[in-house]
């Protein structure tokens, strides 16, 4: 049984929303597939810019680079949003970082963590990974039709044994070992925060923190800046490996189309875009 802090539902959802698009048209379910897949059809049906999917529980969550994405049920913030932004698609990477930055000020906001971004798209605490973001675009002859934003937050999963418990139907093709991998590099909040975290309060925030950000961008405004700023490996020496070299340098940030500025060592400057490249920290 999930408590009032955090019971998602749609009624919940809807009490003391304080936003004007964001979350305003709210689908919720128990247990779904993925939201990213529900988003997806919702937005090529019509559905307005804003509409959010939120689920309890994923059986096929899915991750970057085909990953799964898995988190206990009514532990964590899975949960994805429609956009329908007047950008071009390579501009699209634009609404990730102000999703990314929202998860940032949502999080500092509710809990007393400090919070970093691995790039592209990592929310991390002291060097583990505590959410992600999926993106998936949506073309029509060629013209950004919309863009879905999949957001997952580790909220209150233990992570003290590094080893969470998940259903054992949810992961059937996941090896207990892989687990423990993804275990080990993974937190949540709570772990951090050394206590609950209302999980109903977090979402408000963060639904409040995106649209604040959305509309700064809508006025003109780029996030690359202040998305800089929060990257874990900033000034610091990285090694990116890319198909067919393996680079090594120094992070400046980001562009404006969220492209990762390294500087090498002669002084000139490389843009990799993700998707493309793996980043380590040199030690
Ligand atoms: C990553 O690999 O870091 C991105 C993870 C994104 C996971 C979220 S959970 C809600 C939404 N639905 C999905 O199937 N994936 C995203």
């Amino acid at each position: 049984m999930i408590k009032g802090e955090d019971a998602l539902s749609v009624e919940n959802i809807r009490r003391n929303l304080r936003t004007k698009i964001i979350g305003r048209n709210v689908s919720y379910f128990e247990s779904i597939d993925s939201t990213n897949r529900v988003a997806k059809e919702l937005a090529q049906d019509g559905a307005p810019e804003g509409t959010l999917v939120i689920a309890d529980s994923q059986t096929a969550g899915r991750g970057r680079l085909n990953r799964q994405w898995l988190a206990p049920p009514g532990s964590s913030l899975l949960m994805s949003l429609i956009f329908r932004p007047q950008l071009a698609p390579a501009q699209a990477t634009r609404i990730t970082m102000i999703c990314s930055l929202g998860m940032v000020d949502a999080i500092e906001r509710t809990t007393p963590l400090w919070v970093q971004i691995k790039w592209p798209n990592d929310i991390v605490i002291k060097g583990r990974k505590a959410g992600g973001i999926l993106t998936e675009l949506g073309l029509k002859k060629e013209q950004l039709d919309f863009v879905i934003v999949g957001i997952g937050l580790n909220v209150n999963v233990d992570f003290e044994d590094r080893l969470p418990q998940y259903p054992p139907d949810m992961a059937p093709d996941t090896s207990r070992a892989s687990l423990n991998v993804l275990a080990s590099q993974s937190t949540s909040l709570s772990t951090e925060a050394v206590r609950h975290i209302p999980r109903l309060a977090l979402l408000h925030n963060l639904l409040v923190a995106i649209e604040k950000r959305y509309q700064a961008l809508q006025a003109g405004l780029t996030p690359n800046e202040e998305w800089s700023q929060r990257l874990e490996t900033l000034n610091r020496p990285v090694t990116v490996t890319t198909t067919d070299q393996i680079i090594t340098g120094q992070t400046e940030g980001v562009d404006t189309d969220g492209a990762l500025i390294v500087r090498l060592a002669d002084g000139s400057r490389t843009r990799f875009l993700a998707g493309d490249v793996t980043l380590r920290t040199t030690p």
